[in-house]
C-alpha cells in the first residue's frame, strides 16, 4: 500500500475520529472523582472503576495508585502519599487533585479519573527563628506592643495550616497581639513593669495550628527589663544620726559615715552626697564629707575647751532625682584636762605584764583594775573589746578582771585582753580615750589522750611474706604540745619474734613469714602513750587478715592404705575410705583424688573419699591388688599433688564346693578280698576345694546304708578320705557295697558339699569290678546338718519300714525262741572267728594292691 490511496485517507479520517471520541471520552469521565486523605498505609482502597466501567482495567501511572486489573479496585501503595510533597504550592485550602489515565473494558477505552489527596494534620508549625530577645524598658507604659520578629508556618493546608499564638510564662505582665493577616506578632505591656522587682521573663511563644488533633511549637521568647532611671537615693536607717567626739580629735579624724542607695543600675544608681547650703559656716569649715563614699572626717585638729553642738545636714543626689536627706549631729566633749590612764595591780603572777595561767582551771580572778584621770567624765565606765573568756566587773569604782570560764590551751594559747573606757552617751556612741592590753599565756596542761583518727585497721598480708616486710602506718594525734603531745606506741597482746612496731614513727612491721594454715588472722592492739605526766593513752586495733597461697600438698592420711575385702562384692561396692587432707583455703584446698598407672579394678569415688570396684573380685583369680592414688589440689596455677600406695586383699568367701577327684565317677568300683585284714586301708576319697582356709577345709562322711560306725564293715576317717576295714569281714559282707559319701568344707555358716558314690566290692575274684547300675539317693538332701541320720538307699532289698514290720513280728516270737536263738548264735559265732582269722593272715598284703590298681585304671 503506497502513501496517497484513497485507501490510506480513510484510515487517516477512522484515526482522527477515534481520537475525538477518545478525547470527548476523557472529558466525560474526567469527571470521576475520588478523594483519599493523605499518608495512608499502603493498600488502602481508594475506589473503584467497576461501577462505570467494565474489566479489565490497566492503569498507566503507578506512582501512587495500583490497579486491580479484574475487580477494577485501586489502592494505595508503598509510595505514601504525602499532600505537601505532591501540590507544594496549595498550602490553602485549595484542593491537590492529581489526575490518573487508565485503559478499561474488552476495548481498551483510555480514561482519566481524578483522586484529591485530602489534607490531614501532619506537620507542626514551625518556628523561623526559635530563639526571641526582646529589651524593655522598664518605664514602659500599659498597653504597649513590640513587634516580635518570628512567625510559626505549617505547611498543612486549611484548618491544619493556619496557625494561632499564645503566650506561657508571662505571669500576666504580657499579652499578645497578632495582626490581621496573622504574620506580625505583636507583645503587649499588660502591666506596669519594675526592673527593680524582676529584670527577666523567660517565657515560651507557643505556636498551635488549628487541625482537629492540633501539633504545637514553642520558641523562647526572653525580655530583659532595661533599666530607666526611675528610683532616687534614700538614706538608709542605720545612717548615723548623732555622734560624740572628744575635744582634742586629730585632724582627719574620720568621724562618721552616711549612707545612703539607690536600687537603679549603673550611673542610674550614683549617688553623690554634698553639704546642704543650710549646713553653718563653722561646720563646713570644721568637717569635710566624701561626696562618693559619704564619710565624715576632721578638717583640722580639733582643739575645743567646751562642749558643742554642730548639725550637718548632708543630702544625697542622683541623675535627675530630687535630693535625700538626713540630719547628723556631732556632739564636741570638751577636751580632757588630764590623761585618762587604766591602772592595773596583778593578783595573779605576771611577768612583763604577762600572766600565765593553766588550762581547765576554774574562774580565777587575775587582776584589779582602776580608772585614773580627770573625775569630769561622769559617765565613763571599763569594758573589755570583743569576745574574751574574761569578764570585768566593777567592785567599788574598780574593777575585777577574772576569767570568765577555764581556759583551753588547744583552743587558744594567748589572749590579749583590751580594755578600754566607755562613755554612755544618750545615743550609745562611744570614744576612746584610754586603752590596756592584757596578756594572758595559757599554759598546756596534759588534758589530751592521743587520738587514733582511724580507731581500727584492716589489712591482707599474703602468707608466706617476706620477713621484715613494714605493714602499715599507724597514727595518733595528740592536741597538747610539748611532752603532753609526744606519742609513743607499744603493741600488746602479740607475739614479739612476729610483729613489732617502731615506738616513735608507728611503723607496724612484720618479721616473719607467715602461715595461714597457722593462723588466718591475727588482732593487735596498739596503744599510744603520749609523754605528759600523768601519760596518757588510747588505744586502736588491727586485723590483719592473711590471704591464702598454695603452699600445702594434699596430704593422705597414710602412705599406705591397706584394705580387705570380700571376693564376689557388687561392682562399686565401698573398699574403704581413702582420706586426704590439704589445709589451704578453697580451691588451693579442695582436692581430688584418682587412681593412677592401674588397671586395677578400682576407682576413687571423689564426693565420699571412697574406693570402690569397678567390678566384680574373684579371689581364686586374683587375691591382692597394689596400686596408687594420686591426690592433686585445685591451685590455680600450679597444682600441688602427692601419691599413696594401697594394698587391697580381697578376702575369700565359700564360694567353691569341694570337687572330688578319687573316685573319679559315680560308677568306680573297688574290690576288697574277704580276706582282708580289719584296720587295713581299702580305699580313699579324695577332694579339693579352691577356697582357702576353713573354706578348703574339707570333711569326709559316708551315710548310707546304716550308720557306717555301727554295722557297716567300712569306717571313711573324717579328714584323710582313707576308708578302712573296721572289721573282719563276715560271709554275709560278700558282694557290693555302695557308701554315699558326702564331702564337705569347712564355711561358716553353711558349708558346702559334694556327694559321690563310692562302691566296693567284697568278693575272692580277682576279676576287675564292674558296676551294672549307678545307685540312686532317695533321701532328703538335708545333709550337711545330720549326715548320721541318713535314710536307707534304693538298691537295698530291705526297706527301713519292711524292716520295722519284721521286727515287729520278731518280737512276737522273742519270748518262745528266747533260749534257742541264744544258743545257737553263740556257738556259731565261736566256729566263724577261727575260721575267718586263718584267711586273714595269708591275703593281708594283697588288697591294697588291688585297691591301687582300680583306683587308676579309672
Ligand atoms: C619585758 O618587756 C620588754 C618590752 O616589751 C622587753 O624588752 C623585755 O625583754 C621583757 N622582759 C621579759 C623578761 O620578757
Ligand atoms: C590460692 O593460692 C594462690 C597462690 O598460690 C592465690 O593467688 C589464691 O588467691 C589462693 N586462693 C584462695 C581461694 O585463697
Ligand atoms: C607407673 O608405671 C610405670 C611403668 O608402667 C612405672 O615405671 C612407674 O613406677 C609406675 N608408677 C607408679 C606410681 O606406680
Ligand atoms: C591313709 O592311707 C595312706 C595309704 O593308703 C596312708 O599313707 C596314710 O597314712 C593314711 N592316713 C591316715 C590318716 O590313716
Ligand atoms: C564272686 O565272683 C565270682 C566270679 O566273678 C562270681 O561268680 C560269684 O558269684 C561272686 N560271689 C559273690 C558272693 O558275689
Ligand atoms: C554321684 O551321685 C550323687 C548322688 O546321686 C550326685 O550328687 C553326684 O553328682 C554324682 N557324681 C557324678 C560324678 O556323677
Amino acid at each position: 500500500m503506497g502513501h496517497g490511496t484513497p485507501d490510506n485517507m480513510n484510515w487517516a479520517g477512522l484515526l482522527q475520529k477515534l481520537l475525538i471520541v477518545v478525547h470527548i471520552r476523557q472529558i466525560i469521565c474526567s469527571s470521576l472523582q475520588f478523594s483519599v486523605p493523605e499518608e495512608m498505609e499502603p493498600d488502602t482502597l481508594v475506589g473503584s472503576l467497576s461501577k462505570n466501567f467494565s474489566p479489565p482495567y490497566q492503569l498507566l501511572t503507578h506512582n501512587y495508585l495500583r490497579m486491580d486489573i479484574n475487580k477494577g479496585n485501586f489502592y494505595t501503595t508503598e509510595l505514601k502519599m504525602d499532600r505537601e510533597a505532591i501540590c507544594p504550592a496549595e498550602t490553602k485550602a485549595e484542593e491537590c487533585v492529581t489526575l490518573y489515565n487508565a485503559i478499561v473494558g474488552p476495548s481498551k477505552e483510555l480514561i482519566q479519573f481524578s483522586v484529591i489527596i485530602e489534607d490531614i494534620n501532619d506537620n507542626a508549625p514551625h518556628f523561623e527563628n526559635n530563639k526571641i530577645h526582646l529589651g524593655v524598658p522598664e518605664d514602659t507604659t500599659v498597653g504597649t506592643s513590640f513587634l516580635l520578629d518570628t512567625q510559626a508556618l505549617d505547611s498543612d493546608s486549611g484548618p491544619n495550616g493556619e496557625v494561632q499564638y499564645h503566650l506561657k510564662g508571662s505571669d500576666g505582665a504580657f499579652g499578645l497581639k497578632i495582626e490581621e493577616d496573622s504574620s506580625l506578632i505583636m507583645l503587649v505591656v499588660q502591666r506596669a513593669l519594675d526592673r527593680e522587682t524582676r529584670d527577666l521573663f523567660q517565657m515560651q511563644l507557643v505556636a498551635t495550628d488549628c487541625g482537629v488533633d492540633p501539633l504545637s511549637v514553642s520558641a523562647a521568647l526572653i525580655v530583659t527589663m532595661t533599666d530607666v532611671n526611675d528610683n532616687c537615693p534614700a538614706f538608709s536607717s542605720d545612717s548615723p544620726h548623732s555622734v560624740t567626739i572628744p575635744g582634742d580629735s586629730q585632724k582627719n579624724t574620720v568621724v562618721t559615715q552616711v549612707r545612703a542607695t539607690d536600687p537603679d543600675l549603673g550611673p542610674n544608681g550614683d549617688i553623690v552626697y554634698s553639704f546642704s547650703p543650710k549646713v553653718s559656716e563653722r561646720a563646713k569649715k570644721l568637717f569635710s564629707l566624701d561626696s562618693l563614699t559619704g564619710s565624715i572626717s576632721l578638717t583640722q585638729d580639733l582643739e575645743s575647751d567646751n562642749s558643742e553642738e554642730l548639725v550637718l545636714k548632708v543630702l544625697a543626689s542622683g541623675h535627675h532625682c530630687p535630693p535625700a536627706d538626713t540630719q547628723v549631729t556631732i556632739s564636741v566633749l570638751p577636751k580632757a584636762n588630764q590623761e585618762l590612764t587604766i591602772k592595773i595591780r596583778f593578783i595573779a603572777e605576771h611577768q612583763n605584764q604577762t600572766m600565765v595561767l593553766q588550762e581547765n582551771q576554774h574562774p580565777t580572778a587575775l587582776a584589779v583594775l582602776e580608772l585614773e584621770g580627770d573625775s569630769s567624765f561622769k559617765d565613763l565606765f571599763l569594758a573589755i573589746e570583743g569576745e574574751v573568756p574574761f569578764t570585768l566587773s566593777p567592785q567599788n569604782g574598780k574593777y575585777l578582771l577574772s576569767t570568765s570560764k577555764p581556759l583551753d590551751y588547744e583552743m587558744n594559747r594567748e589572749h590579749h585582753i583590751s580594755v578600754i573606757a566607755r562613755v554612755k552617751s544618750a545615743e550609745g556612741s562611744v570614744i576612746v580615750p584610754s586603752r590596756r592590753v592584757v596578756t594572758v599565756l595559757v599554759a598546756d596542761i596534759n588534758d589530751n589522750a592521743p587520738y587514733f583518727v582511724q580507731p581500727h585497721y584492716e589489712l591482707q598480708v599474703e602468707e608466706n611474706n617476706q620477713p621484715g616486710m613494714s605493714l602499715l602506718q599507724i597514727s595518733a594525734s595528740d592536741a597538747d604540745s610539748g611532752d603532753n603531745g609526744l606519742v609513743t606506741y607499744r603493741l600488746e597482746n602479740y607475739n614479739p619474734t612476729m610483729f613489732s612496731i617502731d615506738s616513735v614513727t608507728g611503723q607496724l612491721s612484720l618479721l616473719v613469714p607467715l602461715d595461714r594454715e597457722q593462723q588466718h588472722v591475727h588482732r593487735l592492739t596498739v596503744f599510744a602513750r603520749d609523754s605528759g605526766s600523768p601519760p596518757l593513752e588510747s588505744m586502736a586495733t588491727v586485723s590483719i587478715h592473711v590471704r591464702d597461697q598454695n603452699d600445702n600438698a594434699p596430704v593422705f592420711l597414710t602412705p599406705h592404705f591397706i584394705f580387705f575385702i570380700p571376693e564376689n562384692v557388687p561392682t562399686l561396692s565401698q573398699v574403704g575410705r581413702v582420706e586426704v587432707k590439704d589445709p589451704d583455703k578453697g580451691e588451693n584446698g579442695t582436692t581430688e583424688l584418682h587412681v593412677v598407672n592401674s588397671s586395677a579394678p578400682f576407682v576413687v569415688d571423689n564426693t565420699q573419699g571412697m574406693l570402690r570396684t569397678t567390678r566384680n573380685l574373684d579371689r581364686e583369680t586374683e587375691d591382692r591388688y597394689e596400686l596408687y592414688l594420686l591426690a592433686s589440689d585445685h591451685g590455680q596455677t600450679v597444682a600441688l599433688t602427692s601419691t599413696a600406695r594401697v594394698t587391697i586383699f580381697v578376702e575369700d568367701i565359700n564360694d567353691n564346693q569341694p570337687k572330688v577327684i578319687l573316685p573319679s565317677t559315680n560308677s568306680s568300683c573297688l574290690t576288697v578280698s574277704p580276706g582282708t585284714l580289719a584296720g587295713a586301708t581299702v580305699g580313699k576319697i579324695y577332694a579339693i576345694d579352691e577356697d582357702s582356709g576353713l573354706n578348703s577345709e574339707i570333711t569326709y562322711s559316708a551315710t548310707a546304708p546304716e550308720p557306717l560306725q555301727n554295722s557297716s564293715p567300712f569306717q571313711i576317717d573324717s579328714r584323710s578320705g582313707n576308708i578302712t576295714l573296721s572289721q573282719q569281714l563276715l560271709h554275709e559282707d560278700l558282694g557290693m557295697h555302695h557308701l554315699f559319701i558326702v564331702v564337705r568344707d569347712g564355711g561358716k555358716p553353711v558349708p558346702l558339699y559334694t556327694t559321690v558314690w563310692m562302691n566296693l566290692l567284697v568278693n575272692d575274684s580277682t576279676e576287675p569290678c564292674h558296676l551294672d547300675q549307678v545307685p540312686t539317693w532317695t533321701g532328703t538332701l538335708n545333709l550337711v546338718q545330720t549326715p548320721s541320720k541318713a535314710p536307707i538307699c534304693d538298691v537295698e532289698t530291705a526297706r527301713f519300714s519292711q524292716l520295722m514290720l519284721l521286727i515287729g513280728l520278731g518280737m512276737m516270737l522273742v519270748s518262745t525262741c528266747l533260749f534257742v536263738a541264744t544258743v545257737i548264735c553263740c556257738l556259731k559265732q565261736r566256729s566263724r572267728s577261727l575260721k575267718m582269722n586263718k584267711g586273714a593272715y595269708t591275703e593281708a598284703n594283697e588288697i591294697p594292691l588291688k585297691l591301687k590298681d582300680k583306683y587308676y585304671s579309672d
